[in-house]
């Protein structure tokens, strides 16, 4: 069904049945969960994604998993004539957009490969959209793009200042989608600003699996707890803050992955162009995380203080009141879910998907 015809409604009225999405950078951290979600909320799941920092084995056991064949489509967003033709091929009712880049300390070092990705490739996915009569797109913002300024718990009306590359990519491409919407208002948009996501499906059998060394705390955290590294490096403890060490808000991916499902469902029925912060709307300290998360594995993680890494800001949380208004979405799961659930997968795939 396309957008001019308006969604499928299931007999009880509200609720969105058999949306048919399409999902860039669907075998990534994010992507994997949501597919999973949507699947196992009734909805038909395509993935497009290059796998330039992800394995297609991560679908492969979300289908595993819900006993359901997910098509994989080989295609990069920054080509044009591929999402194009991806489009054509698979006639979404609903693109959820997760593919892009996401380390601010490379996009520092290389912004054209930010810009060319995350802006370049969100606006060839957004006419590709257009093109093909796609009725909603969603888009994975950032909490960085409100940068150092904002006061806490910072809502969606807030200044935007990003400080990096990174952030700017994310805010330009919220930029185009708003345009694009302001002048196609049948496109529905909702923007969604993820917070920290950390965590995995309670089974174990789909995680994150970040490249390299990972940037992110909690990545961290658990192979410094399987000894893989030695110790955590605490970027400062001369923030204001409680303790000193800085301050987030972490989201269980599998909260953000049903946040994508709702927003989904609701711009199935709601034009225009929406924004919402994604998280539980709670700051937490560093040293808050690994405590817990010692507590809760039984695992030691030593620590060592080392200078502020570049580009930090001490303390970010959202408000959530909008998403919870709009959508009456909500995050469930607690702290001790995410570090539970985080070592359950590291404790069962010491090598990630490999
Ligand atoms: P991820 O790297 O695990 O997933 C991104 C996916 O996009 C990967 O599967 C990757 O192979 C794919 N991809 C990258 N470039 C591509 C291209 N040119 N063409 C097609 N596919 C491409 O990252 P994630 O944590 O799942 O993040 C998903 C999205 O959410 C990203 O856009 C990221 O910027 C955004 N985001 C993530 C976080 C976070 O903390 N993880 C926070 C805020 C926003
Ligand atoms: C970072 C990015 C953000 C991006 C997000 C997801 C920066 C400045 N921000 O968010 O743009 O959207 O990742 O990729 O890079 N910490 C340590 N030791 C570590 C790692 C982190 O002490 O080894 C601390 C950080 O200083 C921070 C907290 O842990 O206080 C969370 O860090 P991280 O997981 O990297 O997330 P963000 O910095 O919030």
């Amino acid at each position: 069904m396309k957008r001019s015809e308006g969604m499928k409604l299931s007999p009880a009225p509200d609720i969105v049945v058999g949306v048919k999405v399409l999902v860039t950078g669907g075998t990534g951290y994010i992507g994997s969960h949501t597919c999973l979600r949507l699947v196992e909320e009734g909805h038909e799941v395509v993935v497009v994604d290059n796998v330039s920092n992800s394995s297609i084995e991560s679908i492969k056991r979300v289908s595993q998993l819900t006993d359901t064949h997910i098509d994989v489509l080989e295609g990069d967003v920054r080509s044009k004539t591929r999402i194009d033709a991806v489009i054509a091929e698979t006639s979404p009712e609903a693109v959820i957009h997760f593919a892009g880049l996401k380390s601010v300390a490379e996009s520092v070092r290389f912004p054209d490969k930010y810009y060319e990705t995350n802006l370049g490739g969100t606006l060839n996915v957004a006419r590709a959209a257009l093109q093909g009569n796609v009725a909603v797109v969603l888009f994975s913002s950032s909490a960085t793009v409100y940068g150092e300024s904002a006061s806490m718990p910072v809502d969606e009306g807030a200044a935007t200042e990003p400080t990096n590359p990174y952030g700017r990519s994310k805010l330009y491409a919220e930029s185009v989608l708003r345009d694009l919407n302001a002048a196609n208002p049948a496109l529905s948009v909702g923007v969604l600003r993820y917070f920290n996501p950390v965590g995995a499906h309670p089974s174990g059998v789909i995680g994150e699996d970040p490249r390299g060394t990972p940037a992110n705390l909690m990545p961290y955290v658990a192979r410094v707890a399987a000894g893989t590294y030695p110790e955590l490096s605490v970027y400062g403890d001369d923030y204001s803050t409680a303790d000193g060490t800085g301050i987030r808000d972490y989201i269980h991916v599998m909260d953000l992955a049903d946040a994508h499902v709702k927003v989904m469902e609701y711009k199935a029925e709601n034009s225009g162009f929406e924004t919402w912060n994604v998280g539980r709307g709670s700051g937490v300290s560093v040293l808050e995380m690994v405590s817990r998360f010692q507590e809760v594995t039984g695992k030691s993680v030593p620590t060592k203080i080392v200078p502020r890494r570049a580009g930090d800001v001490a303390v970010s949380f959202a408000n959530v009141s909008r998403i919870a208004r709009d959508i009456g979405w909500s995050a469930k799961y607690e702290l001790d879910d995410m570090v539970a659930d985080l070592w359950h997968w590291q404790s069962q795939n010491p090598e990630g998907y490999e």
